[in-house]
């Protein structure tokens, strides 16, 4: 920048951006501060925070799904929804990578983590708020586990609209009566089907997500251990059950019932 007396001062605007400016990589990679010298800690700390790097940006898409689904724009709905499942995958195979962490390496450092659990993740509730789940069952266990009250990232997501309910009110708009009216040689061919699918998908790698938590933790600290959050394993095993889009699941058993040929009773209703 040039003043008006002729003198030069470097700007921040003057200078090249480099890759590490961009990125913030100087903060960034300072973040990871193991409290033991484990060689293994590093790992721990690194899954875990990218973990919560893919859920801001999972997070950030739910929210446009639900602005592209209310505003009936579901080709797009289904281009954003291609790419969260690929970051569900991506995060899925970041946890995988802790079954190679040995137990007694995880011990060695897990005392120091006092009462630092994944269960404290407001992101990771915002997730499941957001998505859909918010049925009483969920509200009450977690309520049950967090001494009474919600946590506040789920007070605060219960505020917002949920991807499931965008989904139904989209469907409805689209004429859809009930769900298992989803599936059938014509409508198999329109957007809403490919959509809902993509949904199921994504409701399908969040159960893997918990189902294979659940192995993981049995794997590294056993099945009688409570976590550094102070719960029973029976608890992450009770979380197996939720379903961001129960009606999606349920329209199955209708189809199942009904006999070849023939329409057969209907399941929920796309409303
Ligand atoms: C060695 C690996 C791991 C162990 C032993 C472990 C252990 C546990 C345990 C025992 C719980 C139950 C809550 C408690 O009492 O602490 C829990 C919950 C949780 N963990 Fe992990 N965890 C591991 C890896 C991860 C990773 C990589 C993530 C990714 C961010 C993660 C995220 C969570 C979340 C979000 C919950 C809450 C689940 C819910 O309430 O449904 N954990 N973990």
């Amino acid at each position: 920048m040039v003043t008006a007396t002729g003198r030069r001062y470097e700007t921040a605007a003057d200078r090249a951006l480099t890759y590490d400016d961009y990125l913030g990589l100087t903060t960034l990679l300072g973040l990871q501060r193991p409290l033991s010298t484990h060689p293994d800690e590093l790992h721990f700390i690194v899954v875990h925070q990218s973990t919560e790097l893919w859920f801001k940006l999972l997070a950030h898409d739910l929210r446009r799904i639900v602005g592209l689904l209310d505003a009936d724009r579901l080709p797009e709905a289904c281009t954003v929804m291609r790419r969260v499942n690929g970051a569900m995958t991506a995060l899925l195979a970041q946890m995988r990578s802790l079954r190679d962490l040995p137990p007694h390496s995880f011990h060695a450092f897990r005392g120091l983590l006092g009462g630092a659990s994944g269960f404290q993740s407001g992101q990771f509730r915002e997730l499941e708020v957001c998505s859909g789940l918010r049925d009483e069952g969920y509200l009450r266990d977690l309520r049950a586990v967090c001494g009474g009250a919600l946590p506040g990232a789920v007070v605060r997501s219960l505020g917002q609209r949920s991807v499931a309910e965008a989904h139904r009110d989209a469907a409805r708009r689209a004429g859809l009566g009930d769900w298992s009216a989803l599936y059938t040689e014509e409508r198999a061919a329109t957007t809403l089907y490919v959509l809902s699918e993509q949904l199921m998908d994504y409701d399908e790698l969040w159960l893997r997500w918990r189902t294979e938590h659940v192995a993981l933790v049995r794997r590294v600290i056993g099945g009688s251990t409570r976590g550094t959050g102070g719960t029973a394993i029976d608890y992450l095993e009770r979380t197996l059950r939720h379903r961001f889009f129960p009606y999606l699941w349920e329209s199955r058993d209708t189809l199942a019932a009904a006999p070849a040929g023939e329409e057969g009773p209907r399941g929920g209703t796309a409303g």
